[in-house]
């Protein structure tokens, strides 16, 4: 077992594999359709702001630039619950060690609610609870943005989708389940959103180009010596990219950003 600060990196999840090398940013379209996702959803001063599953708060960062009247992070991990109330504590601003799905929030208390890199993770029906718990903690005109694995092209078959998702799995450790555009909105849809913009964006993550643009160049390289220096991180990545590169044709990067009625 190759092991690093008590991370088995055989055995982790991709994403967190990705973070011990020092990797930030670990959605699927990369910094750029994060920031086209916050730039749509116009966070101000008057918005009380949810974010589901904010990871190492990269996102957060942005949003809290803007000032929101408060902000929310939803987190699951405790490990990493703990960190974010280290580094964005403050007054109007919290974060809840759990499960998005039950957030335990009141009712309409948010107007703007969003999720990166945190659906595609879960079952069907727990994709569902998190919408409905989303579109429960909102205000009537409130907006829910999301930023996930996309399948393409739309009609893609179930074949080939099955395919996609097994080899997604084995390479990443995570049960990933990926959607194509279509049935991303029916998701949102179904739980009384309005689907009000969609953005797509090729799944470049672990591509030398998109790596400079998400980490710039000197974290770049600090990735890459850190990949460098442990075979064992090294083999899982270089793994993932090649299921990546395999699917290039098959997979995206989704953001959609919907209103509640
Ligand atoms: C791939 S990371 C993405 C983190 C961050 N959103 C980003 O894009 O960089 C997935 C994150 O989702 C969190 N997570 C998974 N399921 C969750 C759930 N049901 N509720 C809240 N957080 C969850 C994990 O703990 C992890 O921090």
């Amino acid at each position: 077992m190759s092991t690093l600060n008590g991370t088995d990196l055989d055995k982790a999840q991709g994403h967190w594999i990705l973070a011990r090398m020092g990797k930030k940013v670990l959605r699927p379209g990369g910094r750029e359709l994060t920031e086209q996702l916050v730039g749509f959803l116009g966070i101000g001063p008057g918005d009380d702001v949810a974010e589901f599953a904010p990871g190492l708060g990269h996102t957060a960062a942005l949003t809290l630039g803007r000032h929101p009247r408060s902000y929310t992070g939803i987190e699951l991990d405790p490990d990493v619950a703990a960190m974010l109330r280290g580094k964005l504590g403050g007054p109007g601003r919290t974060i809840v060690q759990g499960s998005a799905s039950a957030t335990g929030l009141p009712d309409a208390c948010m107007d703007k609610v969003y999720g990166e890199a945190m659906l595609t993770m879960q079952a069907d029906h727990r994709k569902q609870e998190i919408v409905r718990e989303a579109h429960r903690i909102l205000r009537p005109g409130g907006f829910y943005a999301i930023h996930e694995l996309g399948l393409t092209p739309d009609t893609i078959d179930a074949a080939q989708k099955a395919t996609v998702q097994k080899d997604l799995a084995l390479s990443i450790r995570v049960n990933a389940r990926p959607l194509n555009a279509p049935e991303w909105t029916e998701l949102l849809e179904r739980e009384g959103f309005v689907v009000k913009h969609i953005a797509m964006s090729p799944m470049r993550l672990l591509e030398m180009g998109r790596m400079v643009d998400d980490e710039g160049l000197w974290r770049t390289l600090r990735i890459s010596l850190n990949i460098l220096r442990h075979p064992a991180a090294r083999r899982r990545i270089l793994d993932m990219r090649r299921v990546f590169r395999q699917h290039s044709a098959h997979m995206n990067a989704i953001a959609l950003v919907a209103v509640k009625q």
